[in-house]
């Protein structure tokens, strides 16, 4: 099939060269000029697991553009990828759609049969608008058509998004007629079948079972997105709120976790308590679903409580430090990643940034180290006054506390006795959770996790 994928940050990236790998003629456009160059040079502009190896196995299969001239009307599909940045006031800027809506709409013909994908997470009923931008388009040059806009949300997780498009849990594809339906089933059928050979970087998991397919409403696919993204982000912060009872009742969070986890009614993902979720889906999605709700007029108690308890962790660690090291003024504190999750250099909502910037405000001098998200941190945080360490092992010299904030594999084996030496006081403030706190304390180390049996 052709296909255009407009956008190509990490989902319309991943799913263009997933779509190209599985034999589809892919065309990837973007109106960064750079990113195109970089791309048609073979380089990867974004972190993510097994991407540089799919596009490498799949270059016959894809092409990249700057330029709405490429278009070929004869396409089958045409998916829009692009960003939808919050407005800051939780509405959703469809700024970036509805330019792409009116360019295919320029463009267009009447025998074009193409097929109008919203894959970015966009605002209940962009299904319809995106139609009628198209339509409108069209009339202007005296085509009345009917044209098909489908809603199909990605499920990806970033660093793993590759994953996730081989190996689906679930299609969700939100269509009003028999055509599209046909069209996206054909799309994605090698992936609904699993009929494809497993790219070597990203290689199919023992026993995988082969996606649902669910076929709705466009409105319905629409609502799904957000549904799901705030019942994960509920699902966190349902646990990081009884982690702070468990301290204060001197559980351990992370007993409990696998105690309720295990019940498959529940289920034991995303129940790792912590500082709580960051990223660019989370924190916009359950505020646009508010947004949403609130010109209905309707109250949703659950997704405020989830978005208020989540940025209150950020605060745990730092009352956490406070009750240790009693001022922080003048204390040195090591951040110990910056990511808002590991293999990733996105920063977007991360919490180490609001953590970094609460600890200047009190005062403290800030360290931090990341493997990968360091050079985004300089560059997108000028203002932010941080001495970057080289290494893990020069952060932890004469602070008086580190934070882990990002789990990082490689932070989960570090000789954490030998570099506590370094310290000007042995605290080492675990906010994944990750760390063994009985070798730490062992050790001597004032280990303090997040909801781990004790105040503090
Ligand atoms: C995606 C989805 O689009 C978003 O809705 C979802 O919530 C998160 O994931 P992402 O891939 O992260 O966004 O977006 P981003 O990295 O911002 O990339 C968007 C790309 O679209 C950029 O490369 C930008 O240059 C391009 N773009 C934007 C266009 O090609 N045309 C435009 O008119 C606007
Ligand atoms: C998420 C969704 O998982 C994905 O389906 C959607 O399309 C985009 O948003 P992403 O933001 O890439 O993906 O990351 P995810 O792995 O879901 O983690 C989100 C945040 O939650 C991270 O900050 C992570 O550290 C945090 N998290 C996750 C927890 O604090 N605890 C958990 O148990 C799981």
């Amino acid at each position: 099939m052709k296909v255009l994928i407009v956008g190509s940050g990490y989902v319309g990236l991943t799913t263009g060269s997933a779509l190209a790998y599985l034999g589809h003629e892919i065309t990837l456009l973007d109106i960064n000029e750079d990113r195109i160059l970089r791309l048609r040079d073979g380089e990867v502009p974004i972190h993510e697991r097994g991407l540089a190896e799919v596009l490498e196995e799949s270059k016959e299969n894809i092409q990249f553009t700057s330029s709405w001239e490429d278009f070929n009307s004869n396409v089958d599909i045409v998916i829009i990828a692009v960003g939808t940045p919050n407005k800051g006031n939780g509405d959703v800027d469809l700024t970036y759609v509805e330019i792409v809506a009116k360019s295919v709409g320029e463009r267009l013909t009447e025998n074009s049969h193409a097929v109008i994908v919203n894959k970015s997470t966009v605002p209940i009923g962009s299904a319809k608008r995106v139609k009628t931008i198209i339509e409108h388009e069209l009339k202007k040059r005296g085509i009345v058509k009917n044209i098909e806009v489908a809603s199909n949300p990605e499920f990806l997780r970033e660093g793993e998004a590759l994953y996730d498009t081989f190996y689906p849990d679930r299609i969700v594809i939100g269509v009003e007629t028999d055509t599209a339906k046909h069209r996206l089933l054909s799309l994605y059928q090698p992936l609904l079948e699993q009929t494809f050979t497993a790219p070597r970087s990203v290689k199919r998991p023992d026993g995988v079972s082969l996606p649902s397919i669910i076929t709705t409403s466009p409105t319905s696919a629409e609502l799904i997105k957000y549904a799901a993204n705030s019942f994960l982000a509920m699902k966190i912060s349902f646990v990081n709120e009884f982690a702070s009872l468990a301290e204060l009742v001197g559980a351990d969070i992370t007993e409990v976790a696998k105690g309720i986890g295990l019940d498959k009614r529940i289920g034991s993902r995303f129940l790792q308590a912590g500082i709580g979720w960051g990223g660019s889906c989370f924190g916009k999605d359950t505020a646009a679903i508010l947004y949403t709700a609130n010109q209905y007029n309707y109250d949703m108690p659950l997704v405020q409580a989830t978005i208020k308890t989540n940025y209150k962790q950020r605060e745990t660690i730092i009352r956490k430090l406070q009750l240790e090291l009693k001022v922080l003024r003048g204390a040195t504190i090591g951040v110990l990643g910056l990511a808002f999750k590991p293999n990733t250099d996105d920063l977007r909502d991360a919490p180490s940034l609001d953590i970094i910037r609460g600890l200047i405000e009190l005062g403290a001098i800030v360290k931090a180290f990341d493997p990968i998200a360091m050079t985004n941190c300089r560059v997108q945080n000028r203002d932010l006054d941080v001495q970057y360490a080289q290494s893990a092992q020069e952060l932890f010299e004469g602070c008086d506390g580190v934070v882990l904030i990002t789990e990082w594999e490689e932070f989960l084996h570090l000789p954490y006795s030998k570099l506590a030496k370094r310290m000007k006081k042995k605290l080492i403030i675990d906010g994944r959770n990750v760390l063994d706190k009985e070798a730490l304390r062992k050790s001597g180390i004032i280990y303090r996790g997040i909801g781990r049996g004790e105040t503090g």
